[in-house]
């Protein structure tokens, strides 16, 4: 089976683990890996401070507590998303709204987004969804006009630019995945970058249970979301690799950019005007024209040994947030036809072009047989 992900790891990252492990970074904030990584990547985002914690889904839950909201505030999430972006307003107590997707780019739509703020609006999560830059600087804007808060979700965007700048460098805070299929890997792992140098300490602070002096006694509620030294040494190493491997996504999404343009019914990832798309995993979305549905598609891929994934299913649909108590029905048709409609392909970056050719030459074989309906 071709499998969708697989991680880009060499001897360089044991080495370096195995080093940090030597050294006793094993666990607490000591030692020299946890800052350095923090000084890399912060860097590399255009960022001046860089938070390392234990997970994406931490870094935007930390992110979130940073901003010291009242409860049943409410926080704009783009709808098609992995529930943790959801889920950072949901364990702070804040009620997540969903942002209707758009047709071409599958971001957060700027033109509605407007039309949800409400008075107990106070940011938004626009989230960078397989890598392609969310229009930032009208994100910016729409913030600034309704003084709400942006924390930019980046888990699938690390080095990719919008008008030649970093994601995670616009918001007030921007959160990164290194779970073992993002662009960069720690294993699991996650940061928060910020040129808010008040709000890097407060991070700081939150992350480690708010240990402040006398130890052990706290003022504040904090929580344990460190990183481990050795992650932080692979995450050194992984730093210094992340332009070649972005380089190798752009490649493989431009072969089979160039593979299955010309099948009817089968809208790929839409180019970005004025920046730079990392092609995090690279998806389609099956259209009527077509002639069959993604559930068979995907099935007929199966059977040639291909792996996929479904889009996710968007934030309105999510039982676990229909059930929370101030929870607001939005309608977010596109999210949902791209849950129905949507895949993505095999998308490592070690992918070879006579691997992503017999892909692509599959799905162009099934198309030219077919034949049923498609869901709307
Ligand atoms: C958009 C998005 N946000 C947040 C996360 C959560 O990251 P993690 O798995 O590191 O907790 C992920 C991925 O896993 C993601 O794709």
């Amino acid at each position: 089976m071709i499998p969708v992900f697989e991680a880009d790891i060499g001897e360089e990252e044991i080495l370096a683990v195995a080093d940090a492990i030597r050294r006793g970074e094993i666990s607490g904030s000591f030692g020299e890996s946890i800052p350095r990584f923090e000084n890399a990547f912060a860097d590399y985002s255009d960022c001046k401070f860089g938070v390392a914690v234990s997970s994406g889904t931490a870094a935007l839950q930390l992110a979130v507590a940073a901003l010291e909201l009242k409860s049943d505030d409410e926080i704009l999430v783009g709808a098609s998303t992995n529930i943790a972006t959801a889920l950072a307003a949901y364990h702070n107590n804040l009620i997540p709204i969903p942002v209707v997707s758009e047709r071409r780019t599958w971001n957060l739509d700027l033109d509605i987004i407007e039309d949800l703020i409400t008075p107990r609006t106070r940011a938004i999560i626009p989230v960078h969804l397989f890598g392609h830059p969310v229009a930032m600087d009208r994100v910016c804007e729409i913030a600034r006009r309704n003084n709400l808060s942006v924390i930019e979700d980046c888990a699938e965007s690390h080095g990719a630019t919008y008008h030649g700048r970093k994601t995670g460098s616009f918001g007030d805070m921007g959160c990164f995945s290194f779970y073992a299929n993002k662009i960069i890997t720690t294993g699991e792992g996650g940061m928060i970058v910020t040129n808010k140098p008040k709000l890097a300490e407060k991070l700081k602070l939150l992350r480690n249970l708010a240990f402040t002096t006398p130890r052990f006694r706290h003022e504040l509620a904090g929580y344990n979301f460190r990183m481990t030294g050795y992650q932080a040494a692979m995450g050194i190493v992984q730093c210094q690799k992340i332009e070649n491997i972005i380089a190798e996504k752009i490649r493989v999404a431009k072969t089979y950019d160039r593979f299955l343009r010309s099948i009817r019914g089968l809208q790929l990832p839409a180019p970005v005007n004025r920046g730079r798309h990392v092609y995090w995993m690279y998806g389609v979305v099956v259209q009527p024209e077509f002639g069959m549905t993604r559930d068979e598609l995907q099935d007929r891929l199966r059977q040639a040994d291909i792996d996929t994934r479904t889009f996710f299913c968007p934030m309105n649909l999510q039982p676990v947030l229909q059930k929370q108590p101030g929870y607001r029905q939005v309608d977010c048709p596109v999210a949902e036809s791209l849950w129905n409609n949507g895949f993505y392909l095999p998308s490592s970056a070690t992918l070879s072009e006579e691997t992503i050719q017999r892909i692509a030459e599959e799905i162009v074989r099934i198309a030219a047989t077919k034949k049923t309906k498609v869901t709307a």
